[in-house]
């Protein structure tokens, strides 16, 4: 096992104590949930020992631990992209030191564009599959962490758990559908051609973060679900230009419905 990983694990258990079942990492805009913690405890993810900086505007840059109804939970808002220089490894650096402690089931989210019309900006879509396009996987190296070489990845996301936050989605009277999510580096936004190509290649969401981490994790035995905020109809699917300020404005928009359907999903994870 690498030592700095052993070095992560130790100071999460050092600066919390015993992990929770479950974490969250939230994607461009979406960290206003770590405010909604009870009782919480946070550190800059900059103090976890080999850890890299996030740099995006709309990510906070911290790991909280906290309370969400009666539900323990460790909430990671200071994602770290490809695009900001850092290699598949360090990307998932944070995710296999939380592994490591003990957290069982990470809920994955981030912002996407959607490549046709049939999610609109606002829409919360489970992620059923992905596309890795970034060319690049954080498994490639020698350590293995005591998982296997070639993970099995038919059930990356797991479809139990979609089945189970559909139903709560249901209750809440919130329209949820599911979609495939294709992974790359950015930082550009796609061009129209591209989105035209991820169209047809089966992908309904496009994004810059996600699928290295979910890898990762998979690898280690860890459970899965993910949720994409769409922010944006991707390029060319209309006429509008894109930007990274209509993203964060779009999940303010919706931050209160995904801060809802947050709470209930670890509320029936726990
Ligand atoms: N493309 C890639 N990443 C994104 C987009 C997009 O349209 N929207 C939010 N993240």
């Amino acid at each position: 096992m690498g030592s700095s990983l052993e070095e992560a694990k130790a100071y999460l258990e050092r600066e919390f104590g015993k992990a929770p079942k479950i974490a969250v990492v939230l994607g461009s805009g979406l960290s206003p949930f770590a405010k909604t913690l009870r009782e919480s405890k946070k550190v800059s993810t900059a103090s976890i020992p080999s850890s890299v900086k996030s740099t995006v505007v709309g990510h906070f840059g911290e790991l909280v631990y906290g309370k969400s109804g009666s539900t323990s939970v460790i909430v990671l808002a200071g994602r770290v992209h490809g695009f900001e220089g850092h290699s598949p490894t360090q990307v998932v650096h944070n995710l296999r030191a939380l592994r490591l402690w003990g957290v069982k089931k990470f809920i994955i989210t981030n912002a996407a564009g959607s490549t046709s019309r049939k999610h609109k900006p606002g829409s919360l879509v489970l992620i059923r599959d992905h596309i890795n396009f970034t060319g690049l996987n954080p498994l490639t190296g020698l350590e293995l962490f005591g998982g296997p070489r070639f993970p099995d990845v038919s059930d990356a996301y797991s479809s139990k758990w979609r089945k189970q936050v559909l139903q709560i989605a249901k209750k809440l009277k919130f329209k949820m559908s599911e979609g495939v999510y294709a992974a790359v580096n950015g930082p550009n936004y796609e061009t129209a051609a591209e989105i035209r190509m991820f169209f047809k290649l089966g992908a309904d969401l496009v994004g810059m973060s996600t699928v290295w981490e979910v890898l990762a994790l998979i690898q280690m035995g860890a459970e899965i679900l993910g949720i994409s905020c769409v922010t944006n109809f991707a390029t060319g699917v209309t006429k509008e230009a894109l930007s990274h300020h209509e993203v964060i404005e779009t999940t303010k928009s919706v931050q209160k419905k995904f801060n809802l359907l947050l709470e209930k999903i670890l509320q029936a994870s726990n």
